[in-house]
């Protein structure tokens, strides 16, 4: 037996989180790693070179596991930054912060080769710009850069429409705009989960009758659907080249250009809930192994 290594997890409770908590705790175990489980950076305190919780050195861990969607704060994320200067983290700060942002994530895409939806970013006081690109695409999307769950998605289809969105977003005292091509789609995507470079699993989701997003938050419904080896090999090299060991890649099918394009990286995807489980999505097992393992790897000494 090697010497005794300790990680700190922060893992969401919700949804079955709970549950695989406890499996990967135990997994863990059995590789002689111990884990220090609900580690939530909101109750810790940097003293000089030691960043504190419950009278732990965070930063003596051997490393520290985060996955605990939509909960992080300012706070939080200032002391994750800190903390992944010197221990290794999953995701890693860097990719953490990317794929919190979807400007700065279809950048590092694009520039690696990875469709996305074609996409501008002006500043907030070119409106120009804007008006120049709803007379070439016809149709666009308004995006909160660091939005989830389809909230604050706005669909421009005129400039009349545009007109009349101007004053509610100038009233935003947003920095820039940040607009993507309006994709024809069937309505449906693949959610495809990469774990240390391997695939994990795929479901896709279905927008409702009344609705052109897919999530669940916008009345979307999860169904059980098998990827081609195209889609597999694309959510891979997003996941790679946003340096996520962790990623949840939201995929659709341009219709009109006829080919795969990457919507989004998730850095904290969500495993299958019990209610998912029931449907056939049996990935959360596979998922788990896979994490424990590069745990186990990355911790080595
Ligand atoms: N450029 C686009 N064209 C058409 N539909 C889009 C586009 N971008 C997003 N959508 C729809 O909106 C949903 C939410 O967009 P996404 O970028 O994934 O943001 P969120 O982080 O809110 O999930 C997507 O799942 C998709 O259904
Ligand atoms: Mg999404």
């Amino acid at each position: 037996m090697g010497k005794k290594r300790t990680i700190g997890m922060w893992l969401y409770q919700n949804g079955g989180g709970e549950a695989i908590g406890k499996k990967i705790k135990k997994k863990l175990k059995e590789r002689n790693i111990e884990t220090i489980d609900n580690v939530n950076l909101r109750h810790a305190t940097a003293k000089n070179g030691n960043i504190v919780h419950n009278g732990i050195k965070l930063n003596k861990l051997d490393l520290f596991f985060s996955y605990n969607a939509g909960e992080q704060t300012q706070y939080q994320v200032y002391l994750y930054q800190a903390l992944n200067r010197v221990i290794p983290m999953i995701n890693s700060y860097e990719a953490f912060n990317l794929t919190e942002d979807k400007f700065q994530t279809s950048f590092v895409l694009r520039q690696n080769g990875i469709m996305t939806p074609d996409y501008r970013l002006c500043h907030r006081d070119d409106t120009d710009e804007l008006r120049r690109i709803i007379k070439k695409w016809d149709k666009m999307v308004y995006k909160p850069t660091d939005g989830w769950g389809g909230v604050g998605l706005t669909k421009i289809e005129s400039e009349a429409n545009l007109d009349m969105l101007m004053p509610f977003l100038n009233q935003m005292d947003l920095r820039y705009f940040y607009v993507e091509r309006f994709v024809k789609y069937d309505n449906t995507d693949f959610r495809v989960d990469i774990v240390d470079g391997e695939f994990v699993g795929c479901y896709g989701r279905k927008a409702s009758g009344t609705d052109w997003r897919t999530n669940i938050t916008s009345g979307g419904s999860v169904f059980m659907r098998e990827p081609n080896d195209e889609i597999i090999s694309i959510a891979k090299k997003a996941a790679k080249v946003c340096g996520a060991d962790i990623a949840g890649v939201d995929i659709i099918y341009d219709l009109e250009k006829e080919r795969y394009i990457v919507l989004e990286v998730n850095g904290i995807p969500a495993f299958a809930t019990p209610e998912q489980e029931k449907m056939g999505l049996d990935f959360n097992d596979k998922k788990i192994d896979l994490i424990v393992e590069m745990i186990d790897r990355k911790t080595k000494k």
